[in-house]
């Protein structure tokens, strides 16, 4: 899959992509992403991507020319349908859906907003336009960096394990069952003000639940489900409406809504 994305900070966005997950896929070939500078199609001394606004107000437009020019160039150099997101506090808002969607396509273009906004005539050159929450930020690099991440994890060959992908938060509509790694048992340490002998609720907390060491994948494997089910019940109920549950988690659901049980957030193993 091919990203290119547009912005007057490039470096900031070459930078992030450098590391991790998408880095590495980078690197092997299986994405590529160029960021072009959108300073390199202005047509003056001072690459100037910017304006006043007509009809006067606080702040600074960013000049259309510059963006026509850049994503003409872009069109050219890679013949075949591409897809432009423009990021904006305006947008469809994005989710994990949208990554899957997004992961669909041959070729994105990200647009990156600055300023007070984009001239409005870029939108007609815009196929969508994504928020990536109800909040402003100063531009539109980190939320073309969430989009490139959330849509390349969903790449064949991205992620090294792809059943962790499968198996993560969101990807059937539920939030993710706890995990643990060693040790199996954790000594707390006294907050400031507790009494270091006793017995606390921050010790179940500490101990990793029986059933992961039991060996009994079955068992094991069921637990997770619960647990998701149980955190998504209590922190993102919403979510329970829309998510794919198979018969053992709807199951699973009607119990812990007759015991009004939340799973390890309550202290239960
Ligand atoms: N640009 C500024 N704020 C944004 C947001 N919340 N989502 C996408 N792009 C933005």
């Amino acid at each position: 899959m091919t990203f290119d994305i547009v912005t007057i900070f490039p470096a900031m966005v070459e930078a992030a992509l450098a590391a991790g997950v998408v880095g590495r896929a980078i690197g092997r070939g299986t994405l590529a992403v160029t960021v072009h500078d959108l300073r390199g199609f202005t047509a003056d001394r001072h690459h100037v991507v910017d304006d006043v606004p007509y009809g006067g107000g606080p702040g600074m437009v960013m000049k259309p020319e510059p963006w026509f020019r850049a994503l003409d160039s872009i069109a050219a150099a890679r013949p075949g349908r591409c897809h432009v997101v423009l990021t904006s506090p305006q947008g469809r808002p994005f989710t994990q859906a949208m990554a899957g969607e997004l992961s669909r396509h041959e070729h994105l273009v990200l647009v990156c907003g600055r300023y007070e906004g984009i001239d409005e005539r870029v939108r007609t050159r815009i196929d969508e336009e994504v928020s990536i929450g109800d909040y402003v930020l100063s531009g539109g690099e980190l939320p073309a960096l969430v989009m490139v991440d959330a849509v390349a994890r969903l790449i064949p060959g991205v992620v090294g394990d792809e059943q962790s992908v499968i198996d993560e938060s969101f990807s059937r509509g539920l939030l993710d069952f706890p995990h643990y790694t060693r040790p199996a048992t954790l000594t707390a340490p006294a907050r400031p003000g507790e009494d270091a002998g006793r017995e606390s609720d921050t010790d179940a907390a500490l101990t990793v639940p029986a059933v992961l060491l039991s060996g009994n994948h079955a068992a094991i494997r069921r637990w997770r489900k619960r647990e998701a089910i149980a955190r998504t019940l209590r922190r993102r109920p919403e979510l329970l409406a829309a998510a794919a549950l198979d018969d053992e988690e709807r199951e699973i659901l009607r119990e812990l809504v007759a015991q009004g049980s939340k799973g390890v957030e309550d202290g239960r193993h």
